[in-house]
Order: structure tokens, then C-alpha cells, then sequence
């Protein structure tokens, strides 16, 4: 069984924090449809069945009724797609309307991941969002009409976030309840308008003990209010756990097509150009959009299990890491620090180890 990742590079705006590959220039939209589904018509994996497809971004809800359609009927015309096969799309809260709900419910998306990302009208202007405070909410409540399979990704640790706020955008998701939430810390990543506001001292980042005092907050209210908090940024209801992005953590194989997405067949990594134009050329001129791609060693294999396992409540399996890597982790700076802890030989981070997972995950690496 293996993933599928679409990547769709476009985005009406460029939010202030996003580093991931998109162009908001949308003439070309069609175009770079039609290529990725060439990529995925020339691409060799056809014996694989699929369990999971997501179609992510970029902003998959912009595309219009026929070119979604292009690429749901060329994957199911290249690969065998499990009956049970968890279907995800990523919805900005400006593309809700009942016209697209029938669209998307009609090609078979069984799972809405919702980009709410604040509730509060001031940070969703601060962060060049396209979507209102009013948007969010009718998105909230059309969604969870016609979705069982509700996510919302919310970002906390923003400069001005307020205990108040945060609290307040917490109570608006309890009166969903949404099956599934991704809650990310904000993170300034090079190259973003958010990056050179706070080298221009423009922006001062927020402070550490309020970005902790919001990060307690949330895992206090979403293990009160039933959810499983299984991964660093992600709470589950009744197993409802992201089956795509369990994958990736579980080390599966994926196959992501478009451009900049990653792909992984267990043994190998590779991931393609990074830029609509020249993936379209390169695809246009029949060659491979291939950016680069690697061969994992033994120790490639080992530290990606430590990064992707350690973050999760599967944790890192001391017995097997002896068995198929034949090495023994160095603990000794995780348990002095506390941000470790074991049980029957796996090992897990403690709640004090949640907010220092970086330093943690480099402590292990071999
Ligand atoms: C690539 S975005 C795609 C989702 C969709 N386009 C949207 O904006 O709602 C995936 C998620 O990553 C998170 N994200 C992106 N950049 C981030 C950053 N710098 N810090 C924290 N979270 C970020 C946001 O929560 C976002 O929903
Ligand atoms: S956060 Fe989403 S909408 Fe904003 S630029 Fe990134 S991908 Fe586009």
C-alpha cells in the first residue's frame, strides 16, 4: 500500500510566514494541471494499490471543476485506489460554497483539511490571508454539513496572540469538534515577507514563555475535550488519525507528483523541480521534473526513523533499532534533561521534551 501527494502550486495571496512552493499568478493553472497529469501518466509505479491520496498546496480548493476532474480521473486511470482509501483535499475557507462541496464530495474526497489558521480578524489580515473572520465560521459549518472527516490546521505563537485570543479560538473549534486538528507553532522560515519584517526589526517574535503558556493550553483543552494528542502538532478524535501523514511518520512509501513534491519508495528519495515554469518545460520537453534524488544508507534510515518516529506517540522502538541497525542510542542528554521517557523499551518524548523536540531529535541522531 503507498500514498499519493498532488501538489497544487498556486495561491490567490502569499501569507506572510509561507515558505512552501506556490505562484499566485493563476493564468497558468491549467497548464501545470495537464503537465502533473502527464507526470503521473509517464510515472513507472503502476503495480502499487493506494490507501491514501492528498491533494495539497498551495490552495488544491481554487481548481476549477474540470481540472480537478482531469487529475482524479488520470490517477484512477494509473493506479488501483483502495475502496477504503482516505481522500483528502486542502480547503481555504474562501472556496466554500455548496457548488464545490458537490464537487469535491463527487469525486470521491472523503476527508476536508481546513485552513482556518486564526479566528481573529486582526492576525488574519496580518498574516495576508484571503479569507475573513465570517468566511472561516460559514466554512466551519458548511463543512462539517457534508464532511464526517473534518481537519482544521490553526497557527499559534504569532508576536500579538494574546492568552485571551488563543483561548477564544479554542472555544470556536470546541463547538465543532472537527475529527482531526493540526496546530502549528508559527515558524519563521527564511525568505518569507514574515523573516524580513523581523531582521528589519519590524516585528519582534513572540516571547518564548507565552509561545510555551499557548502550547499547554491547547494540549490541556484538547486531551479535556477527548482528543489523543499523537503527534507534536496533531490531535486526533476516536482514532481518526491523519492516515496520510501517519504514513509519512511510519516510513511508507509515497509518490508525490507536481512541482517541488517529495516521493519515497523505502529505499530512495527524490523530489521535483521546484518552479511551475520549469516543471511545465521540463515535462513539455518529455523529460523527468526531477530536481534531485538519493539512495538512503543504513544511517539515512536510522536518523529519519528518529526524526518522523520521535515526534509521534509510537515513539522510537530501542528493541528494533538494535535489530535492524544494529546501534544503540546515545540517551544519556535526553534523560538528563528530561525530555524523554521509556516504557517496555520505547522510547517517547515527555511533556517537558514536546517544547525542545528539535534539540531532543538532534541529541538522538547518529
Ligand atoms: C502549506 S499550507 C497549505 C494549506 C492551505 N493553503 C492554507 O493555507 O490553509 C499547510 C499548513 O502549514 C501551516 N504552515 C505553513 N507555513 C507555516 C509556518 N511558517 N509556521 C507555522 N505553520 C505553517 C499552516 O497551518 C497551513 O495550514
Ligand atoms: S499558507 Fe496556504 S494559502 Fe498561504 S501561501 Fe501558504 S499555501 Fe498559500
Amino acid at each position: 500500500m503507498a500514498g499519493i501527494y498532488i501538489h497544487i502550486p498556486f495561491c490567490r495571496k502569499a501569507c506572510i510566514y509561507c515558505d512552501f512552493q506556490f505562484s499566485t499568478n493563476l493564468k497558468s493553472t491549467s497548464q501545470v494541471i495537464s503537465a502533473i497529469c502527464l507526470e503521473i501518466k509517464r510515472c513507472g509505479q503502476v503495480s502499487k494499490t493506494i490507501d491514501t491520496i492528498y491533494f495539497g498546496g498551495g490552495t488544491p480548493s481554487l481548481l476549477s471543476s474540470n481540472e480537478l476532474n482531469e487529475l482524479v480521473n488520470t490517477l484512477h486511470k494509473k493506479f488501483i485506489v483502495d475502496s477504503a482509501c482516505e481522500f483528502t483535499i486542502e480547503v481555504n475557507p474562501e472556496d466554500v460554497n455548496y457548488d464545490k462541496i458537490k464537487l469535491w464530495k463527487s469525486l470521491g474526497f472523503n476527508r476536508v483539511s481546513l485552513g482556518i489558521q486564526s479566528f481573529n480578524s486582526t492576525h488574519l489580515q496580518w498574516m495576508n490571508r484571503s479569507h475573513t473572520f465570517d468566511q472561516s465560521k460559514n466554512a466551519m459549518v458548511q463543512i462539517h454539513k457534508h464532511f464526517e472527516n473534518v481537519s482544521i490546521d490553526l497557527i499559534y505563537g504569532l508576536p500579538t496572540l494574546s492568552r485571551k485570543q488563543w483561548q477564544n479560538s479554542l472555544m470556536q473549534v470546541e463547538n465543532f469538534k472537527p475529527a482531526h486538528l493540526s496546530v502549528y507553532c508559527l515558524t519563521v522560515e527564511n525568505k518569507t515577507l514574515l523573516h524580513r519584517q523581523i531582521q528589519n526589526n519590524e516585528i519582534q517574535i513572540a516571547l518564548e514563555e507565552e509561545v510555551i503558556w499557548q502550547f499547554k493550553a491547547l494540549k490541556k483543552w484538547a486531551t479535556k475535550i477527548g482528543y489523543e494528542h499523537y503527534e507534536i502538532s496533531n490531535f486526533a478524535r476516536e482514532g481518526k488519525y491523519a492516515r496520510h501523514n501517519s504514513n509519512y511518520w511510519l516510513g511508507k512509501p509515497y509518490f508525490g507528483f507536481g512541482p517541488s513534491a517529495h516521493s519515497f519508495d523505502g529505499d530512495n528519495r527524490w523530489w521535483n523541480i521546484s518552479n511551475n515554469h520549469t516543471y511545465m518545460k521540463k515535462i513539455m520537453e518529455n523529460k523527468s521534473p526531477i530536481h534531485e534524488s538519493e539512495k538512503l544508507s543504513p544511517k539515512d534510515k536510522l536518523n529519519d526513523y528518529i526524526i518522523t518516529r520521535l515526534r509521534t506517540k509510537w515513539g522510537l522502538d530501542l528493541q528494533y533499532i538494535k535489530n535492524a541497525f544494529g546501534k544503540d542510542l546515545d540517551l544519556s542528554e535526553c534523560l538528563q534533561n528530561g525530555w524523554i521517557s521509556e516504557k517496555n523499551k520505547v522510547i517517547g518524548l515527555s511533556d517537558k521534551g514536546m517544547l525542545y523536540a528539535d534539540a531532543a531529535t538532534k541529541a538522538l541522531l547518529v
